[in-house]
């Protein structure tokens, strides 16, 4: 859920406003700093980020988990350069992207990343065939070799066979690999995948994550997905957790099943992990003003039900307790 809140805007700009501006973060892939996205419809404003921080490493494969509504979508378009935040500063490949002029946010948006979409019928053209959807973003680059590049595409995400349909013959899962083929086919340094597996079966779904890997691993390509899908977000290094427009938590794969898989090779995930494998070790986030937010599951436990605990630190460790019961 969105915080609908104006008030709460106000104290967190307040906050921030005496933060020094800080320095470009050229050496991570997307270094994103209190992102704050204010929706205004008539008669509410809907609070969509609430000063969000995330960092993504160049060559990492990661996903964005959370709630129906608690910011994904709108931190991806954010990213993707579709959207502008409120407030808040975002560079990508080392480009403060929200100072990027019309004319460079498009080449941003043509050569830096790519974007499979969370409802695919928003990229992909239903009469024309599969390998003339891949071709046609290279048709605006002017890209000489873009029928052997759709072709080599349409092999990576197994679809050679289905070349030469109309997309609107195709099913939904195969629809989608070719949304993902045109993603890649101008060759950006990013790709972002909004729900890539949510309406795809089991398998598609397992396939998908293969092809993101390999590209991943085999081409260094960095990877956000966005997803709904535990199994999936078992299997990559890193899951962030949003929460109400803000990242709240953090799961890291633990050692034993990065060694598994780099031994085995990384393809081999899908093998070796089951939907109730403990893959990772979970993390609370810490903001820039040392701020951690307390999962609600663990305060209600608490029984806490105010706005209040208490803090205690004690042999190098943290203690939070509830006032009422001490
Ligand atoms: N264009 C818009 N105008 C007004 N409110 C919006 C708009 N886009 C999103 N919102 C609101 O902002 C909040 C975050 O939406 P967002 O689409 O980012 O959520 P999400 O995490 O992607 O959810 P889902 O998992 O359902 O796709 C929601 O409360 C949504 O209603
Ligand atoms: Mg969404």
């Amino acid at each position: 859920m969105a915080l609908k809140i104006r008030q709460k805007m106000r104290l967190d700009a307040a906050e921030t406003a005496t933060e020094e501006t800080p320095e470009v973060d050229s050496t991570a892939m997307i270094k994103a700093e209190n992102l704050v996205k204010i929706y205004k419809t008539s008669d509410i404003e809907v609070m969509a980020l609430a000063g969000l921080d995330l960092t993504v490493e160049r060559g990492e494969l990661m996903a964005v988990i959370g709630n129906s509504g608690s910011g994904k979508s709108t931190l991806l378009n954010m990213i993707g350069g579709l959207d502008r935040p409120t407030m808040g500063r975002l560079w990508v490949d080392g480009k403060d992207l929200f100072r990027l002029n019309e004319k460079e946010l498009v080449s941003y948006k043509q050569d830096t990343v790519g974007f499979v979409w969370q409802n695919n019928a928003r990229n992909l053209l239903p009469y024309l065939t599969a390998t003339q959807n891949i071709e046609l973003p290279m048709v605006f680059e002017g890209a000489p070799d873009r029928h052997e590049r759709a072709l080599e595409l349409l092999d990576l995400v197994g679809m050679t066979k289905y070349k030469d349909r109309t997309l609107k013959e195709l099913s939904g899962g195969e629809q989608q690999r070719i949304a993902i083929a045109i993603a890649l086919a101008n060759r950006p340094k990013l790709l972002l995948a909004d729900e890539p597996t949510g309406s795809v079966d089991v398998a598609t779904g397992s396939f998908i994550l293969q092809v993101f890997r390999k590209l991943n691993q085999e081409q260094d390509l960095t990877i956000v997905i966005v997803t709904h899908d535990r199994l999936l977000a078992k299997k990559v290094n890193r899951v962030v957790s949003i929460r109400d427009g803000k990242t709240s938590s953090e799961r890291i794969m633990k050692q034993s099943y990065r060694e598994r898989l780099e031994n085995l090779g990384n393809l081999a995930a899908e093998d070796i992990i089951g939907k109730d494998d403990e893959t990772q070790e979970e993390f609370s986030v810490l903001d820039r003003a040392g701020r951690i937010q307390i999962p609600r599951e663990i305060l209600e436990d608490m029984g806490i039900n105010g706005n209040k605990v208490r803090i205690e630190y004690k042999d190098g460790q943290l203690i939070v307790t509830n006032p009422e019961k001490n």
